[in-house]
């Protein structure tokens, strides 16, 4: 087995490669004069059952092409079986038809990546776990949850309430309950299809005088933890955290959720960036070890 550390995860790869004695294989990537990515492996993987790392954040369209790529060039080169380890999924989020005339974008993905060479998926909180099922090779769901509760476990915040933003994600808070042991809760979350707009209500949650952490898979315009941030903090909150495992950030979403009254943003190295706290790497090397002895 060997690790090809794609372009948009190499630190990542890096890391989980340390952590499981795995050979690495390089890429090099460069971008033509017209935006076409170009990729080239720098390693041998005749034989080898290779694992990729890369996530498809933003951009996400070019990080999907270039795992297709590099899944290609895999198996053109001889790799007996293609792993992807793709963190943060793109197009997850339209895992099913909402309006009609609609396409579902995580099922070209996966075809897309199907076709490309990529045999096996190991994915981190899947907006939609159910939309996996439906891929056309075996897809696997891992939660960094628990590991960003124990984040705040070990700054000192041991029985924080943890909340979720809406009742789909109430599962996440309950993971984060497990370690911080103390209170779990959802607010309710309604979205305008047509407007994307989206408003929150808070249910029976006692946070008075508590410290309250706001877990979800992602935090894209900060819409959700603003809105959050605000009801938890007119219930009497001392202090608001948000944790999420994908911190995609958009425009000056960071400045608005801080402005709102969140002490602090932890985020994972899914999407890398200055809210990247917690690393994935021993979540996935445990994964890979797995699959190694396995
Ligand atoms: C949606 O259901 C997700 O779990 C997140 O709550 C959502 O993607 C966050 O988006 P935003 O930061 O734009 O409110």
């Amino acid at each position: 087995m060997k690790i090809i550390l794609g372009p948009a995860s190499t630190e990542l790869g890096e890391k989980i490669s340390e952590l499981t004695s795995l050979e690495k294989v390089g890429v090099a990537q460069r971008t033509f004069p017209d935006g076409e990515s170009y990729i080239r492996l720098l390693g041998d993987v005749q034989n080898e059952h290779v694992i990729i790392v890369q996530t498809t954040s933003a951009p996400q369209d070019t990080r999907i092409m270039q795992l297709a790529f590099i899944a290609n060039a895999a198996k053109r080169n001889g790799a007996k079986k293609v792993t992807a380890i793709v963190p943060y999924l793109a197009y997850a989020r339209q895992d099913k038809t909402f309006l009609q005339g609609e396409n579902i974008s995580v099922e070209t993905v996966s075809a897309m990546l199907h076709v490309a060479g990529v045999d096996a998926l190991i994915t981190v909180n899947v907006h939609a776990e159910d939309a996996l099922g439906r891929f056309p090779f075996p897809a696997k769901n891992l939660s960094a949850i628990p590991i960003l509760a124990k984040y705040f476990v070990e700054k000192g915040y041991k029985r924080a309430f943890a909340i979720a933003p809406d009742k789909g994600a109430m599962y996440i808070a309950e993971q984060a309950q497990k370690i911080l042991g103390g209170n779990a809760g959802h607010l309710e979350k309604h979205r305008d299809r047509h407007t994307g707009q989206t408003s929150q209500t808070a249910l029976n949650i006692d946070v008075k005088d508590k410290t309250a952490i706001i877990f979800d898979d992602i935090i894209s315009t900060g819409g959700t933890i603003v809105g959050a941030a605000k009801i938890l903090r007119e219930l009497g909150a001392t202090r608001v955290f948000a944790a999420c495992v994908h911190p995609l950030l958009i425009g000056d979403a960071e400045k608005r959720i801080l402005d709102a009254g969140i002490i602090e943003i932890v985020g994972t190295d899914s999407v890398s960036g200055n809210t990247s706290k917690v690393t994935l790497a021993p979540l996935l090397a445990k994964e890979l070890q797995a699959l190694k002895s396995g």
